[in-house]
């Protein structure tokens, strides 16, 4: 049986699982450190996040926080857990782009060609990542968010949903951008940037 173990019992992880069924995993289990859940949407949490180790399944995770996120796909990639990259059959994305491992690309994401996005990255609900952007690892692009053309994203930045990313603009690592904003010059201070023009909070 193709199981996949999820890390990360959360509103995403039910996400992420929802893509997973449709991939193909015929089973699918939670791992999470919080003792009181049992289940995430319909699939039982059966462990705490190190027993995804002992688990004979292909393993990801599925947690918003970018620094948590990166040190567990770490772990898993060292460990030589196979993690996949789940694309929904909805979303739309051209031939020649790159996606790393971990990346989960949402219902409705749209990917122009020339992208190329890092591993552990969400590419959220109906967002679009356009032509020749550069996406570094551990980005999420957050739902309804639009990243034009030739925008780079540095490694672990979130961008918030709704967000709006102008063309030929450089994002730096470690960056919070606000539900809303709108991006249209670099930014290159790590720091949380809110508002139209997006301004550090
Ligand atoms: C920017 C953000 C990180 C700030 O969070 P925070 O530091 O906890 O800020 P607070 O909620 O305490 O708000 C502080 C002030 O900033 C304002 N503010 C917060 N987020 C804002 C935003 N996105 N745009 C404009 N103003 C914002 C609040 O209204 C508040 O104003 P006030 O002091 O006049 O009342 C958060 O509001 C945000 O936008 N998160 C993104 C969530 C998201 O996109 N999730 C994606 C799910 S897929």
């Amino acid at each position: 049986m193709k199981t996949l173990g999820i890390i990360g019992a959360s509103g995403h992880g039910k996400v992420v699982a929802d893509i997973a069924k449709k991939l193909g995993y015929e089973e699918i289990v939670f791992f999470d450190d919080n003792p009181e859940v049992d289940y995430c949407g319909t699939y039982p949490v059966v462990g705490v996040t190190q027993n995804i180790f002992e688990c004979n399944c292909h393993a990801f995770v599925a947690i918003g926080n970018p620094m948590v996120r990166s040190r567990l796909l770490e772990q898993l990639e060292r460990e030589e857990k196979y993690v996949p990259v789940l694309v929904h059959p909805s979303a739309v994305v051209a031939e020649d782009i790159q996606l790393g491992t971990g990346t989960v690309v949402a219902a409705g994401a749209v990917i122009n060609p020339g992208a190329r996005i890092g591993k552990g990255c969400i590419i959220n609900t109906c967002s679009s990542v356009d032509h020749d952007c550069i996406v570094e690892d551990y980005v999420h692009v957050s739902v309804g968010t639009h990243v034009a053309g030739t925008v780079c994203i540095g490694h672990h930045t979130w961008v918030g949903t709704g967000a709006t990313v102008s063309n030929n603009v450089n994002i730096c690592a470690n960056c919070m951008i606000g539900a809303g904003a709108v991006v249209c010059k670099d930014i290159v201070e790590g720091g949380t940037y809110i508002g139209v023009p997006a301004k550090k909070k």
